[in-house]
């Protein structure tokens, strides 16, 4: 856990950089609506985007860059937050990071425009970046624009998904690149842009993000059954509620049948459930699967020359490491 501990240091430094140009660039009236989109950022969350942007950017091109990359930092968790918003409203989810949900607190119509307006307010700190300096501000739009296609798309699949079983392995990991991988993708070129990378180098990025951001969802599935609500500051069995196609539930349906997994689900036996999906190797299947992932990411780091700060690298290994045993 030491090195855990260190890396939880690193990223809440990288936090505390972010915060500093959130609360100072979202601000306006009427207050409620404010109140509303910065609830959760208020309420805590990792980082893990931002801390992505800024190591990629520091790692590639030095402290410059990560000055640079701030506002992208910023960016890709104003969309993270705008996000998760809207999916609690989708997920009928009450609480997260600790606290009630944007819905719960303020109602549906201004959690979604609170959702709203910090999209739009992503797009706005691209421009900020390009006023410290940022020269491929267009590519870095696209980049946003694009995660956030691929984001809507992939809750589209995961609400799509909730009223069948004919899901198998291969649309699960293309439904959670889109939702989830799509942004940490973004994180890390948005970090490679502000150093100025070639486009070879922007790429790789991309597919580290792509691959963190596989086994970060991987990881988030085992959390909503196996988590600690005190750790994870949200409830357990949630996604069972819904009926989500998540990895240990398709890959238990695979080894059971449906009918047994579908009886328990349907008498709400959740405990029974997650001891069968321990029991039919399920767990340890999305374990491998994540451990994969992340081993992947590693190697596109360790690949990688011309690095200007050998601590970023360290740090951006690290959280690959992080991510697939989180428990938070
Ligand atoms: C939660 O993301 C939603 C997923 C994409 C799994 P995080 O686990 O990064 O949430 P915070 O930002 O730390 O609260
Ligand atoms: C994660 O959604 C992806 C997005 C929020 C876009 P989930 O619904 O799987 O994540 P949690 O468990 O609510 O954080
Ligand atoms: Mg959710
Ligand atoms: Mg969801």
């Amino acid at each position: 856990m030491g090195m855990s501990n260190s890396l939880m240091h690193i990223l809440a430094g990288y936090a505390s950089i972010v915060d500093s140009y959130l609360w100072e660039r979202i601000r306006g009236d009427p207050g409620y609506i404010y109140k509303a989109a910065t609830h959760l950022l208020r309420a805590g969350g990792k980082r893990v985007r931002p801390a992505v942007t800024l190591a990629t950017a520091s790692m590639l091109g030095g402290p410059t860059a990560a000055s640079v990359a701030v506002p992208l930092a910023g960016a890709v968790e104003a969309i993270h937050n705008f996000s998760l918003i809207h999916d609690d409203i989708m997920d009928r989810d009450d609480y997260r990071r600790g606290v009630p949900t944007v819905h719960r607190v303020w109602g549906e119509p201004a959690a979604i425009l609170a959702g709203d307006l910090l999209f739009a307010y992503a797009f706005m700190m691209v421009g900020d970046s390009r006023a410290r300096g940022l020269r491929r501000a267009e590519e870095a739009y696209g980049v946003l624009a694009e995660a956030s296609v691929k984001l809507s798309e992939g809750q589209a699949y995961d609400m799509m998904y909730e009223e069948t079983w004919d899901v198998g392995v291969g649309d699960y990991l293309n439904m959670v690149y889109l939702k989830t991988g799509a942004l940490i993708e973004a994180s890390a070129k948005l970090g490679a842009l502000a150093a100025g990378a070639d486009s070879s180098v922007v790429s790789a990025m991309g597919e580290y993000g792509r691959m963190v951001g596989i086994s970060f969802q991987i990881r988030d599935d085992i959390l909503g059954v196996y988590g600690d609500p005190e750790k994870t500051g949200k409830p357990v069995y949630n996604d069972l509620r819904r009926g989500k196609k998540t990895i240990l539930l398709i890959y238990t349906v695979e080894k059971t049948g449906r009918e047994r997994v579908e009886k328990l689900l349907a008498e709400e036996r959740y405990e029974e459930l997650a001891s069968l999906i321990r029991e039919t190797g399920a767990l340890g299947y999305a374990e491998d699967l994540a451990r994969r992932y992340m081993e992947r990411a590693i190697a596109i780091l360790d690949g990688l020359d011309d690095i200007k700060d050998e601590g970023a690298r360290g740090f951006l290994r690290s959280l690959a490491r992080f991510v697939v045993e989180r428990e938070k």
